[in-house]
């Protein structure tokens, strides 16, 4: 049987991982036009449950949501290519999980939904149904928000998100 849509489970997850002051650094830096990495992973989650609730197949959605809100949690600049963040496309999924495992308590859907997110490009594929969908919700946000397309539904009010 399929799950209905609930926001109201969505944000909860959400907010539960914004708990963690760390995860906010990632507003600090820009993912792509004027988008943070932040608001990147929120709108990447958010696709990401969407698609989740509408598989044909059973899925951990809890998984696909803290998976997805951490797929790109590496703390850097990647377009500063001078500071040494050089094949960052290569790289980030292993960063994001080293430090995503700092701060958190990862099951082993939320830790390959970090490493293969960027399959293809990273050769070995995902292991899991949720690790695809967010490989490919990552992928239909990128185009959105490089070309000003991607409207969210969501803000932040006092660090927790809120439906606007
Ligand atoms: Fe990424
Ligand atoms: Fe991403």
């Amino acid at each position: 049987m399929r799950d209905n849509i609930n926001l109201g489970y969505f944000l909860e997850v959400i907010n539960d991982v914004l708990k963690e002051p760390e995860i906010h650094k990632m507003d600090n830096f820009i993912q792509h036009g004027n988008i943070t990495t932040l608001s990147h992973c929120i709108a990447v989650a958010y696709n990401s449950y969407i698609m989740a609730v509408n598989s044909p197949f059973r899925v951990c959605l809890k998984s696909v949501i803290r998976g997805a809100m951490l797929h790109d949690f590496f703390l850097y600049d990647w377009h500063d290519k001078n500071k040494g963040f050089r094949w960052h496309g290569f790289k980030h999924p292993k960063i994001a999980l080293n430090n995503a495992k700092k701060f958190f308590d990862l099951n082993n859907i939320e830790k390959d939904i970090i490493v293969r997110h960027m399959w293809p490009l990273t050769v070995i594929p995902p292991k899991y149904l949720e690790s695809f969908i967010v490989s490919i919700a990552d992928k239909t946000v990128s185009v959105l928000e490089t070309f000003k397309l991607f409207k969210s539904k969501f803000q932040m009010i006092n660090r927790k998100l809120a439906l606007i």
